[in-house]
């Protein structure tokens, strides 16, 4: 997917292990649509050589000052001009320490303090700088390597990561580059519009899991694509995201506050516990209407007469959540096999929600895309088929015109 179409984007890459992963994710943003440009430092170009760079982006890698192929002797400016951003994957406590104190020694931290205005005459946007540390653990707890974190912080430096894991240098401990993958996806988050800059969202996603006996319960095949999605899209429009999600087998997005559940009762629970903090409700999950009456605490036995299951009505956490005195903006989903516009238009009054979201079963379930419905007081919005990381932004373009609409 083309997230990162006519994106011009500058990677630099400095000495440590971790490179090689600039590597990957030079392809990956490549493949995203991005015009890159690297540029390596001295050391950087000691564990991978500017030649694999140019093999993957098409474009000359630098890492000499003073090369003479240059097509300027002003390439700190030329490469950081048209810049939409740069981004150091990885960066060294060195590189770090350099760019908390204006040292501009060589190509890289030159062009990475010649950013701060895009044009030449000062009235250009400041291109964003973004950081991605990668180091011993020791190095990184270091206080002047924290001293140096939070000046570039103050200086509005993205920091990404690092995470925590197993080094190479054999120890285990924070400093580990995040993978090219969450470099990539945090990186099209940088460009995202912040239309919901310092809201709280709280999202379900994925199923429920509804316990007959130790082993065995009713479910259904919700994958949690589709939440996990809108989760991300909301982190990227600028909310801090919690998301309380059933059984699925979907990684956290980076900056979003995981609470796994297994039954509808505990998904309410979670919910509960965090809406008072919640300017905005999206339920996405696909919570099983019913439980069993009764959970087995052994395995049931195999025999030869018929079971008979006597199911409880579950809780309808969004019904409640509506209902709630003061409740967040509420967003529901509709997951309809017919009827879509009379049965999520059905929901919304019955719930009496602003927004629902409806979509035919087999556009959606399982799958990487989408096709969407959005029913709200001034009628029916239609969107995709589309990657359902795309229906995810368009739904929060949406939900953030609204607010913005009730001066909210
Ligand atoms: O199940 P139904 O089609 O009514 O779901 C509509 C919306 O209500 C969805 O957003 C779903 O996440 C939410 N819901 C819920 N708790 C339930 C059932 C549905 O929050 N028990």
């Amino acid at each position: 997917m083309a997230e990162l179409n006519g994106k011009r984007l500058v990677l630099g890459v400095t000495g440590g292990i971790a490179a090689y992963k600039a590597a990957d994710l030079a392809r990956l943003l490549v493949k995203a649509g991005a015009d890159v440009h690297v540029v390596l430092t001295a050391s950087g170009a000691q564990f991978v050589t500017p030649v694999t760079f140019q093999a993957l982006t098409g474009n000359p890698a630098w890492s000499d000052q003073w090369d003479a192929r240059m097509p300027s002797n002003m390439a700190h400016i030329d490469l950081s001009r048209g810049a939409d951003a740069i981004v150091v994957a990885p960066a060294s406590a060195d590189f770090l320490a350099k760019l908390a104190h204006g040292l501009a020694d060589d190509l890289l931290s030159t062009l990475c303090l010649a950013r701060t205005r895009a044009g030449l005459d000062g009235a250009g946007q400041d291109c964003p700088l973004i950081v991605a540390p990668a180091m011993n653990r020791q190095m990184w707890e270091h206080p002047a390597t924290q001293r140096n974190k939070s000046q570039l912080l103050q200086d509005g430096v993205i920091v990404l990561g690092p995470a925590s894991g197993e080094q190479a240098c054999g120890e285990t401990g924070m400093g580990r580059m995040l993978e090219a993958a969450e470099l990539h996806d945090a990186l099209v988050g940088v460009f995202q519009p912040k239309v919901l800059a310092g809201r709280r969202v709280l999202l379900t996603a994925g199923p429920t899991f509804e316990a007959l006996d130790p082993v065995r319960g009713l479910t259904n095949p919700s994958s949690g694509k589709m939440g996990f999605a809108l989760a991300r899209a909301v982190r990227d429009a600028g909310a801090e995201v919690t998301l309380v999600c059933g059984p699925v087998a979907q990684p956290t997005p980076s900056g979003v506050a995981r609470v796994d559940v297994l039954s509808a009762r505990e998904m309410r629970d979670a919910v509960l516990r965090h809406v008072r903090e919640t300017d905005i409700f999206i339920a996405v999950a696909a919570v099983a209407d019913y439980r069993p009456e009764q959970t087995a605490a052994q395995k049931i036995k195999k025999a030869a007469q018929p079971l008979t299951l006597t199911l409880q009505p579950n809780p309808d956490i969004l019904a409640e959540i509506a209902a709630l005195p003061k409740p967040p903006f509420c967003v529901g989903f509709a997951a309809e096999s017919e009827n879509l516009d009379e049965y999520a238009q059905g929901k919304r009054s019955a719930k009496k929600l602003p927004l629902v979201v409806g979509n035919l079963l087999r556009h959606g379930l399982g799958g990487d895309e989408n096709t969407i419905v959005m029913f709200d007081d001034e009628g029916r919005h239609p969107l995709g088929p589309a990657p359902k990381i795309e229906i995810a932004r368009g739904i929060v373009a949406h939900i953030g015109q609204m607010l913005a609409g009730n001066g909210e």
